[in-house]
Parts: C-alpha cells; sequence; structure tokens
C-alpha cells in the first residue's frame, strides 16, 4: 500500500498506558505554581491574555496596548507597544536584590581546574564592557545580525546578553559544527562579525577551535560574504592555546580588546517587543538550515513564565541543564528563562562522562544542584556505563527534566529511580527550536507524570492531532500532532524566507485565504497521539514511522521494547526493504559494557514480538559498538536507513562519530550480500522514502 493511502488514523499504536506517578508532597510544598485555579486562568476561554501573566514577570520600558497582533496569520505580534530589554531584564534588574548572589557557575572539564562563579554584579560588569567592545570596536547596531561559533564557556552567554543589551541579533552555531556549517550560517544571516573561541575541552582533550574561524569566514567569503571582524575569547586569556594564524586587522582577542573597555557602560536599548532577540539554526544535517527568528518580547515573557513555573526555579535554588547552549534549549533554559528568573545556572564546559561517568553527580554534589535538566541520549549513557554511580555521591534532585525526544519508560523509570532517588519529580518537555519553549508538558505541582507520555499541552496551548485530511483525531490514534493557537515563545518567522516558514509549519492545514488565526494551525512536523486524559505521547518525527504490510509503526516503539532487554544500551529501529511486506523494521543496537552479545538478538525479538506483536518483529537485529550520531546526541537514523538499504548516508561530516559509519555499512553490507538480499532495482524504489526518514 502507497504511503500515501493509509490514513493517519489507521496507523496501529501499540504502546500500553502507563501508570501516573504523583509529585512527592515536599516538592508540592514549596512549588512555585500548586494552585489548581492556574489551569483555569489558562484555559482557552481566557486565550489571549492568560498570557499576561508571564509578560508581568519581566520589567518593561513601556507597557503593551495589544496583547496579540493577529491580522496577518501566520505572522503574529505580541504585546504590541512594549519596550523592553532582554539583557536588563536577565541583569540589571536583578542588582538591587540579588546583586552579590552567584547568577553562573562555571565548571571546566578538567577536574583539577577550579569552576568560576560569577554574581549578578560581576555579570553586568562584563556584559557591559563586552557590549562596549560590540559598539565601539565593531560599530554593532540594534537590527545587525552576529554569528557566534562558542563552546560551553561563559563568554557565551556574556556575548548572547551583550548583544541583547544594543538589540543586535545573535546567531548561535552549536560549538561543534564545523567551519563550513557555520559559514553557511553566516552567509544565511547576513552576518560580517563572528565571535568564537580559541580552544574548549571536550572528553580530555583541549580542542583547537580557532581554526574553525577561518574555514568559516573563508566559506562565506565563497558564497559572497564578507566578515570583517573575528572576536576571539581565549580559554585562558592572555595565553595562546591555538596555533590558527590571525590575520591582521580582521582577528581580535577579546581579553585584549576588553583592556580598554574598564569601567564602561552601555545602556540597554529599549526596544519595541517585536524587534528579533535571535536567531537560531535548526539542524542543517538533512535540508539546508532554517535560521529560526525570535521575538524580544513574545520569547522573554515565554520563556520567563515557563522557567519558574515549569523548572520551578527559585532564587535560592542551583539548576543545572546539562545541554549545551548552542542549541535552544541552552538558549532557553540555561541563559534567558533562568537569569530572568534570578536563578543560579550551572554550565559545564564538557563530555558528561568525562572522566567517568560519576562525573555529573561529583559537581552535583559539589555545588549543591537540586534541579538537574538533561536528555535521554544523556540518561541513556549515564545508565549504560554507570548505573551504580549515582548512589555513590551524596545529592538530592528535587526536580529533573528530560528533553529533546522521547523518552521509554524503561529509561524513565531509571531516571527516576536511580538519579532522582525516588523523591525528584520529573518533567518531559516537549518543545522545539521553532516554539521558544515547553508546548508540551506536566506542570509538576499539579499534572501527575506518565511515563513516556510527555503531558498535556502547556498552560495556555491546545494541542490537537490531525489526520492528514485535517480531521481531529480521537483519542489513542495516532496522527500530526499540531497546536490551535498561538503562544508568546513560538518563532516569528524563518529568518529571510518567510514562504518557507509558512510551507513548513502550516501550508498543510492551512486555510490559506482566511484571515482568521483558528484557520492556521502550527505543525510540529511529530506523530503523537492524545490520551483520554489529554496526554501527549511523541512517536517521533512523522517521517519516522515505518510502513509494515501498510501497518505503520512508531521507530520509537520498536527501540523502547528492545531497551527491555537487560544487555540493550541503545536501539535506533529503520525501514528496510521488503519482498513481501513493504517495509520491514531493521534494529541496531550497541550493548551496554560488560554484556556478551550472544543470544540478545533472539531476546530483543522476543521482548518486540511480545510487546508489540508478530508484524513489529525486525528482520535483523544488528550489534554494532556505537550508533550514528549528530553533535547534540541524536541518532541519525536516516544513515543507518540508508546503510540497511545499500543507499549513500549522504553528508556526515556533521556527526559526532562518522569514523563509525564505514565499519557499520560494511559489517552490514557483508552479512546482507551473504543472504543476497538487496539488489540495485530495489534500492532506487527506496530513495525518496529513506532520504525523508529521520529528518529534523
Ligand atoms: C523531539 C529540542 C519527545 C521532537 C527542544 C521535536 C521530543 C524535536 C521531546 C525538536 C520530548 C523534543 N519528547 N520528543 N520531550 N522534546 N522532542 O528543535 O521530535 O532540537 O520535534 O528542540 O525533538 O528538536 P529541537
Amino acid at each position: 500500500m502507497a504511503k500515501d493511502k493509509v490514513k493517519e488514523s489507521e496507523i496501529a499504536v501499540h504502546w500500553q498506558e502507563e501508570e501516573l506517578i504523583v509529585p512527592n508532597d515536599d516538592f508540592v510544598k514549596q512549588a512555585n505554581m500548586a494552585d489548581p485555579e492556574v489551569l483555569e486562568r489558562f484555559d482557552q476561554a481566557n486565550w489571549p491574555d492568560c498570557f499576561v501573566e508571564y509578560a508581568d514577570l519581566l520589567d518593561w520600558d513601556q507597557r503593551w496596548h495589544t496583547t496579540i497582533d493577529t491580522t496577518n496569520p501566520p505572522f503574529y505580534n505580541w504585546w504590541v507597544g512594549g519596550k523592553l530589554n532582554a539583557s536588563y531584564n536577565c541583569v540589571d534588574r536583578h542588582l538591587k536584590a540579588h546583586r552579590n548572589k552567584a547568577a553562573l557557575i562555571w565548571v571546566p572539564e578538567p577536574e583539577e581546574e577550579s569552576h568560576q562563579v560569577i554574581t549578578y554584579q560581576e555579570l553586568w560588569v562584563r556584559v557591559n564592557e563586552f557590549a562596549a567592545v560590540l559598539r565601539d570596536d565593531c560599530g554593532l547596531r540594534a537590527g545587525d545580525k552576529v554569528t557566534l561559533h562558542m563552546p560551553m564557556v561563559l563568554g557565551l552567554p556574556i556575548t548572547m546578553l551583550a548583544c541583547a543589551r544594543l538589540g543586535v541579533v545573535h546567531s548561535q552555531v552549536f560549538g561543534g559544527f564545523s567551519g563550513e556549517a557555520c559559514g553557511d550560517r553566516i552567509v544565511d544571516s547576513d552576518s560580517r562579525v563572528l565571535i568564537t573561541s580559541d580552544a574548549y575541552y571536550r572528553a580530555g582533550k583541549l580542542l583547537n577551535h580557532q581554526v574553525k574561524a577561518g574555514l568559516s569566514v573563508n566559506h562565506a567569503k565563497g558564497q559572497g560574504s564578507v566578515v570583517d571582524k573575528v572576536l576571539i575569547w581565549r580559554r585562558y586569556p592572555g595565553k595562546v592555546s591555538s596555533d590558527a594564524a590571525m590575520t591582521d586587522g580582521r582577528d581580535f582577542y577579546v581579553d585584549e580588546l576588553l583592556k580598554s573597555k574598564k569601567g564602561v557602560r552601555v545602556e540597554p536599548e529599549s526596544l519595541p517587543s517585536e524587534s528579533p532577540l535571535f536567531l537560531m539554526y535548526t539542524s542543517g544535517t538533512t535540508a539546508r538550515p532554517k535560521g529560526c527568528q525570535h521575538s524580544t518580547g513574545g520569547y522573554m515573557s515565554y520563556v520567563a513564565g515557563t522557567t519558574k513555573y515549569y523548572q520551578d526555579i527559585h532564587p535560592e535554588d542551583v539548576y543545572w541543564c546539562f545541554a549545551d547552549i548552542g542549541w535552544i534549549t541552552g538558549h532557553s533554559y540555561i541563559v534567558y528563562g533562568p537569569l530572568a528568573n534570578a536563578a543560579t545556572a550551572v554550565v559545564y564546559e564538557g563530555a558528561p562522562t568525562y572522566p567517568d561517568a560519576g562525573r555529573p553527580w561529583r559537581i552535583a554534589e559539589q555545588l549543591g544542584v537540586n534541579i538537574f535538566h538533561t536528555a535521554p541520549t544523556t540518561i541513556r549513557m549515564l545508565r549504560k556505563t554507570g548505573p551504580d554511580e549515582p548512589a555513590k555521591y551524596n545529592f538530592q534532585f528535587k526536580h529533573m527534566t528530560t528533553v529533546g525526544e522521547p523518552i521509554e519508560p524503561e529509561v524513565w523509570r531509571w531516571y527516576y529511580e536511580y538519579i532522582g532517588k525516588g523523591k525528584a519529580v520529573i518533567v518531559d518537555t516537549y518543545w522545539q527550536t521553532e516554539t521558544g519553549g515547553f508546548i508540551g508538558t506536566t506542570l509538576p505541582a499539579l499534572q501527575p507524570m506518565k511515563p513516556g507520555s510527555c503531558g498535556p499541552g502547556a498552560l495556555g496551548i491546545e494541542p490537537v492531532v490531525l489526520s492528514d485530511d485535517g480531521t481531529s483525531l480521537s483519542a489513542g490514534s495516532a496522527g500530526n500532532l499540531c497546536m490551535k493557537n498561538p503562544w508568546p515563545g513560538r518563532m516569528q518567522t524563518i529568518y529571510g524566507d518567510p514562504d518557507r516558514f509558512v510551507e513548513t509549519y502550516f501550508a498543510k492545514f492551512a486555510k490559506k485565504e482566511s484571515k482568521d488565526w483558528k484557520d492556521w494551525p502550527y505543525v510540529t512536523g511529530d506523530g503523537a497521539t492524545l490520551s483520554e486524559d489529554g496526554y501527549i505521547r511523541i512517536l517521533g518525527r512523522v517521517d519516522d514511522v515505518i510502513n509494515v504490510a501498510g501497518h505503520r509503526l512508531g521507530t520509537k516503539e520498536l527501540e523502547s521494547a528492545a531497551l527491555t532487554v537487560e544487555a540493550v544500551g541503545e536501539a535506533a529501529a529503520v525501514p528496510a526493504y521488503d519482498e513481501l511486506k513493504g517495509r520491514v523494521p531493521e534494529l541496531y543496537i550497541s550493548l551496554k559494557p560488560g554484556f556478551d552479545q550472544s543470544g540478545v538478538d533472539i531476546e530483543v525479538k522476543n521482548a518486540i514480538e511480545k510487546m508489540i506483536g508478530p508484524i513489529a518483529r525486525p528482520s535483523h537485529i544488528w550489534v554494532t559498538t556505537d550508533l550514528p550520531k549528530t553533535s547534540s546526541g541524536k541518532i541519525m537514523r536516516r544513515v543507518i536507513a540508508a546503510i540497511s538499504n545499500f543507499m549513500d548516508p549522504g553528508d556526515t561530516t556533521t556527526l559526532s562519530n562518522p569514523e563509525i559509519v564505514d565499519p557499520i555499512t560494511k559489517q552490514v553490507h557483508e552479512a546482507k550480500k551473504a543472504m543476497g538480499e538487496v539488489t540495485e532495482d530495489e534500492r532506487r524504489k527506496l530513495e525518496v522514502e529513506v532520504r525523508r526518514f529521520g529528518e529534523d
């Protein structure tokens, strides 16, 4: 059966509903939001003014006159007429009550280097002085764009806040991306200034980051974009850590430029609410990157509010989000949200398991971290490499977050029992680069947790699951997850390409002639089900569905089943061509250390058959040493789907471990050839499907 002939409502979903778990009383007693009336206040009947509760968490230079302008859907402006500055809201306004409180605690990767504490006063001084560099040495003004290509060092949040102070729009490119990838983003964002670092530690090595700057600039130049200044933050100020050549008149060390800025103060620009605050490019691994443009007022109100209510940060807490600031999670929930709430945020430079899987727990113990935030990939890794480590350290979280990918109930329970020690509340926060902040999650003191389901729509947001023809599906049926109404944190547009914005996120279900926002649901691109109680279960990207004999399976369903086998550390399911069934799932797994691979494939097959059914039985189970991952840690199913189908895996340079592609290819192809599988013709039939598979 052709892929487009299968109705979304016919997709079989085999998840079992998990039990609800209520948060412990100690958490509820201290929670920022434990008043059930909040749910009524944010009822759709009160949309859009319900969000005033979030906007009121900020200091405004001038109050808005219109909550939202929806006259030109899907382009909306929030808090129209309002003026504010994001840097002022994250720094200056806290000086009165929190001048000497830690704003940021930076933890270097080498354990022998001590951590650095930056108080709000110190942050204010540094942001002012660096803003003076941007203004006076680079001539940057409100509305200009700059590209940042920085690792997890304090210079990064300082740079972001200095840009925000001037109204300069920052576009931070994940530090792990290549020079070329950064160059493409320089071009797309029209930046003429690049801000980078010379070096940083990752997994025990001091990486030479500055070499990428020259590559970025040359790559951009090849496309007609001239970068006239490169500012370099040094890992060790005053000391050269990279052998990259400095280009006269173009490259400058930040520590040297700052020498003449001692004591200089820069007034925060009072900016209209709809002024862009930053661009964040979504994964460029598979397609041309999209610059998601976020606003000042809408975005700041949304991250301030969701940080307070969902992350439950109080000024006295120590909060550690283990994401990279190069991704949206770091922007919203390390920098802007926490600092707007006068929090203390930990910024860790390095790899989670360096030098061993006990490192995160030593950091938590030493700094007294009580709120922890990470991704399922990290949780799986820590579970695989150091299952007994958390118990060895004296730390206790009150609150933990999981974000970025669906979490298997199995892994969720390990997080809850071993890392949370059975006491911490968990929020499984579902959202996207495009959404600015959480859009599906439980409100931790008021809505119980359900392993594997993120929870209902976030306050004020109304999720709906639509079939491909746009009808709203009943509970339990899988389809396209959409959000009916706008919210303040949603991106404004794709920078420089408003048509692509409409096409990517709305075209599928919009009534294009209509000027009523109700006719423009936001399409997340994720497949999901809504259960009777309104909880969302994300099944993965819409393309991550495997159609087996016209019967679709979510890759996550298979992977979750595989992970119930004790020896399995990580699993990824991909569709492979099958003569009889059209597609069959193949499963790639890597084992936890110390486990023998003999018999594992039978166990996994049995587990899948038991939890899903014979239809889901994988045709092959490939046991590999590791799986190809993006720099953000997501398994690149597209690459292994291509291997399984004898196709070109495409660009693998943005993978964090490109070196494993060849050995996996060899292993799989030799085995398949020996079994006489897959011919040239069959491969061509699959080309389009596999190309689209697993795209973010
Ligand atoms: C996935 C990351 C399940 C989803 C903040 C989404 C999730 C994509 C969750 C966005 C979650 C994110 N449960 N899936 N809690 N959070 N996703 O833009 O497929 O890097 O569309 O933003 O990650 O990834 P992005």
